[in-house]
């Protein structure tokens, strides 16, 4: 018994979440559901009315999407408004020296990003956005200080002001002296909407970063049955060669 707990405890880091927080920030935690299609779906489509514009995706084929139920149609319908086809990554038609010149930092290709930043890291990041007038694009980010990335959500969020710790001198940008953060102007979304679209999008991310992850899972619980088999086998095995030994 102890030798499959053992086996169990040296398979579990393969079927294990990926970590990757930045130190000192307080992540808000999201849970991600790969099997919810709906939600990815959903997730997809803010991607590529909202970050597609900017960020590509060079790792993933539109058809990837037909993996999620949608026809093929559906995909050039509502998710391809470029001249790609539905074989071909999700590129950006930016350059990226424009890119730089604008932002001050190129946007980055997003496809392992979930994996480089971890879920949570991304859902805080994409529901901290606050005004700060210090900055050029007129926000900052609590995960992000100083970032380059301009509020491109807002008008579904709303805008955010920082609120200082009480007591505490108001200072701007990336200053742990905030407390936390206020709508000051409510978006399309109510906050609960809002959430719940940011919540569907990390999930996407993830998905993207890893779409043979549910495989590997599945394969993983085979490997840990077989391993248990063999185990069984090997115990009866041994008991059978010592019985000669010992007489
Ligand atoms: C107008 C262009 C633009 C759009 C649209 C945009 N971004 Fe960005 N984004 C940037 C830039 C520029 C950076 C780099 C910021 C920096 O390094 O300071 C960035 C950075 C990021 C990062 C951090 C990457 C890292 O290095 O860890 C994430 C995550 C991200 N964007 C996600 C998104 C998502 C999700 C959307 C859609 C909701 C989106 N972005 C839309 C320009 C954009």
């Amino acid at each position: 018994m102890r030798k499959i707990l053992l086996i169990l405890l040296c398979a579990l880091p393969l079927i294990a979440q990926p970590a990757g927080a930045e130190e000192g920030l307080h992540l808000r935690s999201v849970d991600v559901d790969m099997t919810d299609n709906a939600a990815l779906q959903r997730g997809a489509k803010y991607f590529v009315n909202y970050c597609l514009s900017c960020h590509s995706l060079s790792a993933v084929r539109y058809n990837l999407f037909e993996r999620l139920g949608l026809t093929p149609e559906q995909i050039r319908g509502n998710l391809i408004f470029t001249d790609r086809k539905i074989g071909e990554t999700m590129a950006v038609a930016m350059r990226p020296e424009d890119a730089k010149r604008w932002f001050g930092a190129p946007p980055p290709d997003l496809s392992v990003i979930a994996r480089a930043r971890g879920a949570d890291w991304l859902y805080t990041y994409l529901t901290t956005f606050y005004l700060d007038d210090t900055r050029p694009t007129g926000v900052n980010n609590l995960a992000f200080p100083k970032v380059g990335m301009p509020d491109v959500i807002w008008q579904l969020q709303g805008l955010q002001a920082a609120i200082p710790l009480s007591g505490g001198p108001h200072q701007n940008s990336s200053d742990v002296s905030i407390d936390h953060l206020n709508l000051v102007q409510p978006g399309t979304m109510t906050p609960v909407e809002y959430e719940h679209a940011a919540q569907d999008l990390v999930a996407f991310l993830v998905y993207v970063g890893e779409p043979s992850k549910l495989e590997r899972q599945r394969l993983g619980l085979w490997v840990l049955a077989f391993l248990a088999l063999l185990f069984v086998v090997s115990y009866f095995l041994k008991k059978e060669y010592w019985k000669d030994v010992r007489h």
